[in-house]
């Protein structure tokens, strides 16, 4: 049997940094209540240069890099975003064109902040049936281009930035399972209009509700077929939206916030990109290493939600 397993890791973040003090300067606002309610102290936002492909890039290099392999090696690139910066040609075009990686299969998936795992689980069912090799699977937003600055209750929560991993064909085990699901009845609560002069508008607390129900329930029947129980998790990996929703999922499926992986703190919500950062920056410093059990969870406008299982 192929297995499809993570070999390298990248991320990049925008130089420039919003603070919940800057935020305060903008809005009717303060750091206490934007602490209390998201855990979100402050968010990386790019600047003109810092496109979704630029950054997409950067931390696709950074991946080739910690992989020990070059764009030669790759065959096939799937970014995850929901603000591409055209709609055609996809950001995995240009990034391919950037890095000058040879011709292979290239697109975007776009499942809002679900997008990485959406791309990792198509990836992985490439490798797995023998037809690709090595892949990047990215995930890079500039949310702050989409928000409304002056909507308080959408500009405190997002933030810009990308990750990426390289997934190539292992004899080992890898990704052990992915599943996705979506429900467009709720399509309403949480939506961004292609109109470029359009924001992303969100009731939040019935995301809220809903994500923390439907997370609870996937992660619980991903644990199951797989024939095991939340104590042989290692790390929880989940979308960093809000630490009140990583809190109320880590309690539901009872384990201990010190195997959750957190990175909201300082980057608020990067959507698609939120996961991957996360994956890069434990890996990167030493808390996620080699024999671990992963459990990434992420949940987005769609609604959209899913899980990926993975012996790293
Ligand atoms: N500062 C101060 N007050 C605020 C702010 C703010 N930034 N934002 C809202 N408020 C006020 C509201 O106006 C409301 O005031 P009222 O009681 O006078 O009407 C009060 O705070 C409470 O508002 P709620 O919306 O009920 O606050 P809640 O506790 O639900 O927190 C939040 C709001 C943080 C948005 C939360 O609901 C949340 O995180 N939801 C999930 C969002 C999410 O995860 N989205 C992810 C998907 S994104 C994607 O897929 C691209």
């Amino acid at each position: 049997m192929i297995w499809s397993k993570i070999s390298g890791t990248g991320s990049y973040l925008p130089k420039g940094t919003l603070t919940n003090y800057d935020l305060e300067k903008k809005v009717d606002t303060s750091n206490t209540w934007i602490v209390e309610r998201t855990g979100i102290e402050e968010r990386h936002i790019s600047n003109n240069e810092e496109t979704t492909a630029a950054m997409g890039s950067y931390a696709a290099e950074k991946a080739l890099q910690s992989a020990g392999c070059s764009g030669d090696d790759i065959d096939m690139i799937v970014v995850a975003t929901c603000t591409p910066d055209k709609i055609f040609p996809s950001t995995a075009c240009l990034i391919q064109q950037a890095l000058g990686i040879k011709p292979g299969i290239a697109f975007d998936v776009q499942a809002a902040c679900s997008g990485f795992i959406y791309a990792l689980s198509i990836v992985d069912k490439f490798i797995k049936t023998g037809s690709v090799k090595r892949a990047l699977v990215i995930g890079s937003e500039v949310m702050s281009r989409v928000i409304d600055w002056k909507d308080r209750s959408t500009c405190v929560l997002f933030g810009d930035g990308a990750g990426a991993v390289v997934l190539e064909a292992s004899e080992k085990a890898g990704i052990l399972s992915c599943m996705l699901s979506a429900d467009g009845r709720h399509k309403d609560i949480l939506y961004l209009n292609s109109a470029s002069n359009e924001y992303l508008q969100m009731q939040g607390n019935t995301v809220f509700r809903l994500a923390v129900n439907m997370l609870d329930q996937v992660a619980e029947r991903t644990l199951a077929e797989n024939n095991l129980t939340i104590s042989d998790i290692d790390w929880l990996v989940p979308h960093q939206a809000n630490i009140r929703i990583i809190h109320a999922i880590a309690e539901k499926l009872g384990i201990p916030m010190e195997r959750v992986v957190q990175t909201l703190k300082h980057q608020g919500n990067t959507s698609g990109a939120s996961i991957p950062l996360a994956l890069d920056s434990y890996i990167r410093s030493g808390k996620i290493v080699r024999g671990q059990t992963l459990l990434l969870e992420a949940f987005g406008g769609g609604l959209t939600w899913g899980t990926a299982l993975i012996h790293y």
